[in-house]
């Protein structure tokens, strides 16, 4: 299974927008529309990446850099090929490309019941920082920030 990772297009908003919905249903998933800024029009301050198996988008992820800080905003892998590293990949390859334009320390929010990624996010180096209460406002569930290249 290869996998290619690069950077976000804009006409690879659609697909990435119904991967969202699909990952993140019932979560307030992003509309194609958010997706749109984020990859176009701000495309300056960001970074969008996708990861793709014979030309289908399988997850994404993306990044706000602001000074010498990444803020991630959101990473979803396709249900059907999770647990194969992708998120991994992506992350790596993410901390990589942003090291090289003087990025030198990531920050996340990320649900405090979501297992899943916060295992992904200590495999990668990143450590719980505080809780933000009820920073999920359609449910109430408190956010963990996660720090990666910072003095906590
Ligand atoms: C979180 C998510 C991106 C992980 O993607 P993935 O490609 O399946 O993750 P990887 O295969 O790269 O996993 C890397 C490591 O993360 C941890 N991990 C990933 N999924 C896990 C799970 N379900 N349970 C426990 N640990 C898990 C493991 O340490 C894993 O390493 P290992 O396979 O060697 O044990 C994916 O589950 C997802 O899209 N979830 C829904 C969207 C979401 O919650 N995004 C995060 C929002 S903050």
């Amino acid at each position: 299974m290869e996998v290619l990772i690069r950077r976000a297009e804009e006409g690879d908003v659609n697909e990435i927008a119904e991967l969202e919905a699909v990952c993140f249903k019932g979560e307030d998933p992003w509309s194609a529309g958010a997706f749109y800024n984020e990859i176009v029009e701000n495309h300056d301050q960001t970074l969008y990446l996708v990861a793709v198996i014979d030309g289908r988008i399988v997850g994404y992820m993306g990044v706000w850099r602001i000074l010498d800080e990444g803020h991630i905003t959101n990473v979803a892998v396709d249900p059907e090929f999770r647990r194969n590293h992708i998120g991994e990949a992506i992350i790596q390859e993410m901390i990589r490309l942003t090291s090289e334009g003087g990025t030198q320390s990531w920050t996340l929010e990320v649900r405090v019941d979501n297992e899943a990624a916060i295992k992904l996010y200590e495999k990668m180096g990143f450590k719980a920082a505080g809780i933000r209460p009820k920073y999920y406002e359609y449910d109430g569930t408190d956010a963990l920030i996660m720090w990666k290249g910072k003095e906590l």
